[in-house]
């Protein structure tokens, strides 16, 4: 059987940094607040680079650590829920600027999970013979859909990109076992609008039309909690394997005090939760793919180590996969 391998990784964060500091001289708030709420420290905010352009970095990053010539790619997925435009695809942007001339490409909605579905895409378009090499890329600039008046959202997230190169191989490795699921019933948790119906037909309601994020975040945050604790439970059953076989796991970087109560309920050492969310805050589709290349920057992943990598989402989405490293 064949089977899907992450082969490389990437990320590319803009320069800007704002601090928790920074942040109180926008809004009402202060460091002590942000950082004893969420554990964020400080996040990256674009002066002008659009998500294309993050996810062609971190894209471009990722196949030069896999060794893989753009021109030998199939397929490229861009989880975003913050495109440049809503066609052309950000990933059509990428497969162009990468010269990828081979590859298919489409975009992926999934919120935050986004990278967890566009991983479990890949890795099902691989097992299935259908293509051999994969680019997967997790990129946001969330900071143009923050109303950077409302303090208890705009402090929380920040722009980046990840990606990963996934390629078939003949060995049991690499994506082990998957676990996506969604809840509409729970959508109103947290909401992102686009363009509002309007043509001949239909009056346009008043007021202006702020594409903002909006979110329960004590919802959101039980929600999160429960989400963590369930996945990694059913991709360790599904794998056969026990919490103790498990090197890391890498949630969405939402916030530490989430990753705290998960590792609580799931009886599972924090110590072996992965973060950095103090530094980049939640930059949604992309944290997951940002936090696997900096454990690969910093020689934290070995031949043979198993990680979970689980994530949580607006829609609502949620989603795991075990990854034994290659
Ligand atoms: N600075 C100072 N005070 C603030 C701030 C801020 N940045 N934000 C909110 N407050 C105030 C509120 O105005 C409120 O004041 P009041 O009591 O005078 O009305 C008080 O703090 C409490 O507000 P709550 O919204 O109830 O704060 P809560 O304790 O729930 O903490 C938080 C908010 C940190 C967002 C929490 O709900 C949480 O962690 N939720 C998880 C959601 C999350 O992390 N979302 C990330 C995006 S979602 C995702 O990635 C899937």
């Amino acid at each position: 059987m064949r089977h899907a391998t992450i082969i490389g990784t990437g990320s590319y964060l803009p320069d800007n940094i704002l601090t928790n500091d920074d942040m109180a001289k926008l809004v009402e708030t202060s460091d002590e607040w942000i950082a004893s709420r969420t554990g964020i420290k400080e996040r990256r905010i674009s002066k002008g680079e659009k998500t294309s352009d993050l996810a062609y970095e971190a894209a471009r990053k990722a196949l030069q650590n896999a060794k893989l010539d753009a021109k030998d790619l199939d397929l490229i997925i861009c989880a975003t829920i913050t495109p440049d435009s809503f066609m052309p695809s950000v990933s059509c942007i990428v497969q162009e600027r990468l010269g990828a001339s081979k590859a298919a490409a489409f975009d992926l909605t999934a919120a935050c999970t986004g990278l967890i579905y566009a991983m479990a895409t890949a890795s099902a378009f691989i097992e299935s013979g259908m293509y051999q090499n994969i680019l997967v890329i997790g990129a946001e600039t969330l900071s143009k859909t923050l109303d950077w008046t409302d303090r208890s959202t705009c402090v929380l997230f920040g722009d980046g990109a990840g990606a990963l190169v996934i390629t078939a191989s003949e060995q049991k490795k690499g994506i082990i076992s998957v676990n996506l699921l969604s809840d509409g019933s729970k959508q109103e948790y947290l909401c992102l609008s686009a363009i509002p119906l309007s043509n001949p037909f239909v009056i346009k309601e008043d007021g202006i039309f702020q594409p903002t994020i909006s979110m329960k975040g004590q919802e959101v945050f039980k929600f999160a909690v429960r989400s963590i604790t369930d996945h990694i439970k059913t991709v360790l059953l599904k794998a056969a394997i026990t919490a103790e076989d498990i090197k890391y796991i890498v949630t969405h970087q939402a916030n530490y005090r989430i990753i705290e109560h998960a590792a609580k309920s799931s009886g599972i050492p924090l110590e072996k939760f992965f973060m950095n969310l103090d530094r980049y805050g939640n930059t949604s589709a992309a944290t997951i793919g940002i936090a696997l290349d900096e454990m690969v920057q910093k020689d934290m992943l070995q031949t043979g180590d198993r990680i979970i990598l689980v994530g949580f989402g607006g829609g609502m989405t949620s989603g795991a996969i075990l990854v034994e490293w290659n």
